[in-house]
């Protein structure tokens, strides 16, 4: 998704521009630019591809001084991703440039009106729209801020918007409406940006717009000032200071994010449960936590929860753990689907919106329908301040850290650990006994999984050596292993674009078997659970079939194997069987990681992806 960044200060802004677009990468982009007004006039250098491609044609500009600017990296959504689409975009008679992310839904019946009052257009984009209806309103509105407010207001749809202007030449012009956009507040200086790595060299003091506000940054040596749209009010907020530090968004050595991230996922499960799981056995799970009052009760009748790709999936698997350890009747759904439904939502029951960015709009939009509908609504994020986290009735963070690879890794395990603690906690609260051997289980989880991940690592990088010709791969599954399957195929496609689906393992029989051949690969997930002996027959079926089978497994109560035979046999430790998707979860990543990079494909960016995907 795209990513904004606005500076005003006393330093050149250009090299703080770019640093600071380097720090969003993660969000994916497909090319990217700068403005700054030097001498009165205003600036703009762009460059379709990489950030390398803009450093390279700055190079060639003067020495540039200004200390003002705004840059974008681009994920296109309207035209190509060529230069001539390439953010900054400039009002036609020059008078200002702006950067937006998100997309303005009514922008054709904009330019049509812009056009037919004698404006032209170079690019495909709704953000040149957009600038130029600003420049239009400049000429009814008495100043600046005022045109930008006038056309953020007839602009339908959602954004983040950044805005320069010689007018100006120190300010920075912000607003948002359903796409993250914060200040950095420094010393004599400020930034605005879509996430707070843009700007965390530089300071830490953080504040949040809200939908529907405007931002000045610059005014008077490193000031900020927050105004409403509706009636350019002003608005007092105080700063709040952000804990984490630029080391924890580095790689450290790894060769990728991505498995860095995976690799972390011990500390992540430690961290996860840090406050929520007490040494205490006469305390609570999630001791101190404050949820809403559901319809006046503290546990809901029942829940449904909205979530989008791998956030759907641990909103899958957590279901199964809400129903029977928390007694409540779950329904899960994907959030694109359930927000243009017109869906009946019970009396008592709630929404639980999971969502690593906090911003996924089809995720907020379900969280804000839930709301209209009266419902309580309820989120569990990673990312501290995000939208979703702001408009839900209560948050239950991850504790995850930043997750920065485009594919999500360590955001699901700790979503998993998250709702297995809230089925204890809702469980805890009807009535039903706290199941204390599985809490000593979940204490010991990180120094197994910490133990347990080289070795999964080795077999991974043998299997990708061996697979990754595969044109087509089937994930299998049962039980709680049935949304693991999913998981598994979804970041196999998105990492190796190798194309693979995830089934539940009794679906095999009406149809998809029939695809079953020598090079047809099956990736089975035989954990040692109630599904154990199911599991080896849909293998077996596979197998019967010519089908070349790794199956993902643990050793029985004697250490053995039993009647398993596979193409490659992965053996994971045994745990207690409700623990043991925390070990096949991080060996399905692996296996994917391992066949992308043995591929050479842009691991931590894959091709078409966006990190927070903030449009429909
Ligand atoms: O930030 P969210 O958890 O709401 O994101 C949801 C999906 O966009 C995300 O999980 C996506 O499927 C990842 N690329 C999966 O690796």
């Amino acid at each position: 998704m795209c990513g904004i960044i606005g500076y005003s200060g006393h330093r050149p802004a250009v090299p703080l521009l770019v640093e600071g677009l380097h720090h969003l990468e993660y969000r994916g982009y497909d090319s990217s630019g700068v403005s700054f007004i030097q001498a009165g006039k205003l600036h703009v250098v762009k460059a379709a591809g990489r950030l390398s491609a803009l450093e390279a044609k700055l190079a060639h500009e003067p020495v540039m001084i200004s200390t003002c600017g705004i840059g974008h990296t681009r994920w296109a959504t309207h035209g190509a991703p060529e230069e001539r689409n390439a953010h900054p975009h400039l009002a036609r008679g020059g008078s200002l440039a702006i950067v937006h992310n998100g997309i303005i839904e009514n922008f054709q019946e904009l330019r049509d009106e812009l056009t037919a009052s004698g404006c032209t257009f170079v690019s495909d984009t709704d953000t040149e729209v957009l600038a130029c209806l600003i420049e239009e309103e400049r000429k009814r509105a008495s100043s600046l801020l005022e045109a930008f407010a006038r056309a953020l207001r007839r602009a339908r749809g959602a954004y983040a918007v950044a805005m320069v202007a010689p007018e100006e030449p120190g300010t920075v012009y912000a607003a948002r409406l359903s796409a993250p956009l914060l200040i950095g507040v420094g010393t004599g200086e400020c930034f605005v940006a879509s996430d707070v790595p843009a700007f965390l060299n530089y300071t830490r003091d953080v504040v949040f717009l809200e939908d529907g506000e405007i931002a000045r940054i610059g005014r008077g040596g490193g000031s900020w000032e927050l105004f409403r749209l509706d009636d350019l009010a002003p608005v007092s907020r105080a700063t709040t200071r952000i804990a984490w530090d630029m080391q924890s968004a580095c790689k450290d050595g790894y060769k990728h994010f991505m498995i860095k991230e995976i690799m972390e996922q011990p500390r992540v499960v430690a961290e996860c449960m840090a406050g929520r799981v007490p040494a205490d056995p006469a305390r609570d799970v999630l001791d101190g936590v404050s949820l809403p009052e559901l319809d006046g009760m503290d546990v809901p009748r029942r829940l449904r929860i909205v979530a989008c790709g791998t956030s759907y999936n641990a909103g899958l698997w957590g279901a199964r753990f809400l129903e029977k350890f928390g007694g409540i009747p779950v329904d899960v759904e994907i959030a694109s689907e359930f927000r243009y439904r017109d869906p009946l939502l019970e009396e008592g029951e709630a929404v639980l919106a999971i969502s690593q960015s906090g911003e996924t709009a089809d995720t907020l939009a379900a969280l804000r329908l839930a709301k209209e509908k009266g419902r309580a609504a309820l989120g569990l994020c990673n990312v501290v301040g995000s939208s979703i986290a702001r408009e839900a009735d209560a948050v239950l963070y991850t504790q995850a850290g930043p997750e920065i690879s485009v594919a999500s890794t360590k955001a699901m395990c700790s979503q998993m650990v998250v709702l297995l603690l809230l089925a204890l906690y809702w469980g805890k609260r009807r009535g039903k006994k706290d199941d204390s051997a599985l809490l000593t289980h979940l204490r010991g989880l990180p120094a197994l999984l910490e133990g347990a991940l080289p070795a999964m690592r080795e077999t991974a990088t043998h299997a990708a050596r061996t697979y990754s010709g595969a044109r087509s791969f089937f994930y299998l599954g049962r039980g709680p292993s049935y949304p693991l399957a999913l998981e598994g195929a979804l970041k196999l496609k998105e990492l190796s674009y190798i194309h693979a689906e995830g089934y539940a393992a009794g679906e095999m029989k009406h149809g998809p078997i029939a695809l079953i051949d020598p090079d047809f690969p099956t990736f089975a997930l035989a954990l040692r659970d109630e599904f154990f002996a199911k599991m080896v027959s849909n293998i077996e079926q596979v197998q019967a079939r010519q089908g070349r089978v790794i199956v993902l497994t643990q050793p029985d109560s004697c250490g053995e194997c039993g009647d398993l035979h596979a193409d490659v046999l992965w053996m994971l430790p045994s745990c207690h069987s409700e623990l043991a998707s925390f070990l096949a979860l991080p060996a399905l990543q692996l296996f994917s990681y391992e066949v992308a990079d043995y591929l050479g494909k842009d691991v931590d960016q894959p091709r078409n992806l966006a990190k927070s995907v903030t449009v429909e």
